[in-house]
């Protein structure tokens, strides 16, 4: 069985894993971090997004055995000193979300879509979020939320 050493949400594991293990079931079974979503396990919905070494991946396309020395931001590790996330907060105020269920990965979506691009369009955030899915809202207060926080976080680094 490989043996993996890998940082989840500022936390380093070290642990054996079954060859044919995901990513997302070691996270969200082996780690107990189930704020990751499954929604499709085929690589469909976006909603097991979290970020790989600072980018964003749909961590059931991901062999926990992959994972051996990378670095892994979940949802549960955006927060810092019990402050919310501006993209959190965001799909907040603007009702961003519904059921919730694709929530998690939608902003990590959006956290890689916004360090790639601080000032996205709709058109590109539309884009940005092609492949994660939302069967709740119509996207549109979803793509409000993350123009929110684009335009929070532009507004702090003027200020
Ligand atoms: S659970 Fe990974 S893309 Fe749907
Ligand atoms: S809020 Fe229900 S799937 Fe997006």
């Amino acid at each position: 069985m490989p043996r993996i050493s890998v940082t989840v949400d500022g936390v380093t594991y070290e642990d054996d894993v079954e060859p044919r293990l995901l990513l997302v079931y070691y996270l969200r079974e082996r780690l107990g971090l189930t704020g990751t979503n499954v929604g499709c396990d085929t690589s469909n919905c976006g909603a097991c997004t979290v970020l790989f070494n600072g980018r964003s991946a749909k961590s059931c396309t991901i062999l926990a055995a992959q994972a051996d020395g990378a670095e892994i931001t979940t949802i549960q590790g955006l927060a810092r000193n019990g402050e919310w996330h501006p993209l959190q907060k965001a799909f907040n105020t603007e009702h961003g979300l519904q059921c919730g269920y694709c929530t998690p990965g939608m902003i990590m979506s959006s956290v890689d879509l916004l360090e790639q691009n601080p000032d996205p369009s709709e058109e590109e955030i539309r884009h940005g979020l092609e492949g994660n899915l939302c069967r709740c809202t119509g996207y549109q207060n979803i793509v409000k939320a993350v123009q929110t926080a684009a335009a929070e976080a532009r507004q702090e680094v003027t200020s």
